[in-house]
């Protein structure tokens, strides 16, 4: 049984296991999106410099594929509860597609980036929407610059976003959990070991993560069932 007081304050840190009933493939495990693809010929400066086709080529079949998806009942229990903590709820998500806004969850923190944004990688233009599939024999986009137009994407090696919002919010939580993510990626895996000793951990999904031992409570299951169900017990 989750208990929220009101004088609680909640993170949530979710992963690619909050999408995956939307139909959206996880990274790792069975099906997993890293077993088809080398993360350094597609998601990495290297991969940028080296062949920007084929990069926008995966996030171009990325972007297909989330547009098609729509949420779960995980991202509308979260939804719901952001609805009834406010800014008590600290929601960051490593995903990058736009469920948990389709959903109706504001101020979501997308640490990794989002998939319906591009900017340039050379001028400081800001990052703009753009849901365009980029695929031959379509021309790569380029800025008014002449700089060339990349996913809004964090690459392995790059530092995420808005990791100064990220770290005020783990020091002021009192509760904190992780849903559907495999605790492998930092600086997100060790989200949990910065809070421990003034905020409870919990962990939500499918099954053990990499960093399980910093939670003190695990709720196994598929998100779009377990979430639902804790939240609508909450007193
Ligand atoms: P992973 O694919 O590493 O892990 C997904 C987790 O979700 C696994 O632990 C699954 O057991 C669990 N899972 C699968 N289906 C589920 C369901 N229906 N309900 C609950 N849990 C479920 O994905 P992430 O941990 O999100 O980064 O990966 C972290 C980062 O690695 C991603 O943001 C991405 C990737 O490389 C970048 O691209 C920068």
């Amino acid at each position: 049984m989750l208990a929220i007081s009101s004088t609680d304050r909640v993170f949530i840190l979710t992963g690619a296991g909050v999408s995956a009933e939307s139909g959206i493939p996880t990274f790792r495990g069975e099906n997993g999106l890293w077993g088809n693809y080398r993360i350094e010929e597609v998601a990495s400066p290297h991969a940028w410099t080296r062949d920007p086709r084929l990069v926008w080529q995966f996030y171009s079949m990325r972007r297909r594929a989330a547009s098609a998806a729509r949420p779960n009942p995980a991202h509308c229990a979260l939804a719901k509860l952001g609805q009834r903590l406010g800014d008590r709820l600290f929601l960051c998500t490593q995903n990058v597609d736009n469920l948990d806004e389709q959903a109706g969850s504001n101020n979501v923190i997308h640490m990794h980036g989002e998939l319906f944004k591009s900017r340039c990688d050379t001028c400081s233009r800001p990052p703009f929407e753009d849901s365009k599939l980029y695929e031959p024999p379509a021309a790569l986009p380029l800025c008014e610059c002449g700089g060339r137009i990349r996913p809004h994407i964090c690459w392995f090696g790059e530092v995420p976003f808005e990791l100064d919002r990220i770290f005020g919010a783990l020091e002021e939580c009192t509760l904190f959990m992780a849903v559907g993510t495999s605790g492998v990626v930092e600086p997100a895996a060790s989200f949990v070991a910065h809070v421990i000793g003034h905020a409870r951990t919990i962990y939500v999904g499918a099954d053990e993560p990499a960093n399980l031992l910093a939670f003190t409570e695990r709720h196994w299951g598929k998100a779009g069932e377990v979430l639902p169900q804790l939240f609508a017990q909450l007193s």
